[in-house]
């Protein structure tokens, strides 16, 4: 049984999850809730060392199935180690990416089956799916400039992210959970209030 709020915030490359993550962390602080604040890959210490391995950009050979396996196998540790015990105490977790970022990655651009890679984290976390999801909608070419394109991940290819933005709106439109699509590239000031508003209506309905 958990009963604190699990949020999770999605979305391809530069749609400015982190900066949306901490304003909303903030947000709920000040309505007193305790508020833990998280990402993925990482989260944990073993997870934040499987993240290593999955952002290393001087790894030029791992195949699709291990880097999918890694990315499940960070978020079992993360799930078991924070995000449930969190919940368990009522703390309310915003999660920066979750389970749709494999989904959409690994799943539809890697072409490994978004059923299987949604199975997979399923398995991995023992049903552990968040209560809402917020998907910053940007295009991959926007989210292209507002990335540094360092890391393993986001020196894949235009065509990569573009099937990665794609996907996140597909998955959106049928997912059975509850969500909020918010397009990312309007002003932060207004993202930051449509999340706010968003999440108010979440807490009503609880
Ligand atoms: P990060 O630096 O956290 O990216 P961002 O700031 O865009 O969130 O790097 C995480 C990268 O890993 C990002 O390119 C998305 C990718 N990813 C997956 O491919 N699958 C997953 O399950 C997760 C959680 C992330």
């Amino acid at each position: 049984m958990t009963t604190g709020l699990f949020i999770a915030i999605e979305g391809g490359e530069g749609a400015g999850k982190s900066t949306h993550s901490k304003r909303l962390a903030e947000y709920l602080q000040s309505l007193g809730h305790e508020v833990v604040l998280t990402r993925e890959p990482g989260g944990t210490p073993t997870a934040e060392k499987i993240r290593k391995i999955l952002l290393d950009p001087e790894i030029t050979d791992m195949p699709d199935h291990t880097e999918a396996l890694l990315f499940a196998a960070s978020r079992a540790d993360h799930a078991a180690n924070l995000i449930r015990p969190a919940l368990e105490r009522g703390a309310t977790v915003i999660c920066d990416r979750y389970f749709d970022s494999s989904v959409a990655y690994q799943g539809f651009s890697r072409g490994l089956g978004a059923e299987k890679v949604r199975d997979l984290s399923l398995w991995a976390t023992g049903n552990l799916i968040p209560d809402f999801t917020i998907y910053l909608d940007v295009p991959a070419e926007a989210g292209e400039q507002r990335m540094d394109g360092t890391d393993r991940m986001e020196i894949q290819s235009r065509d990569f992210h573009e099937a990665v933005h794609q996907a996140f709106r597909d998955i959106a439109a049928g997912s059975p959970y509850p969500n909020v699509v918010i397009d990312a590239t309007a002003p932060k000031d207004d993202v930051a209030a449509a999340i706010r508003i968003a999440i108010d209506g979440v807490l009503e309905s609880r």
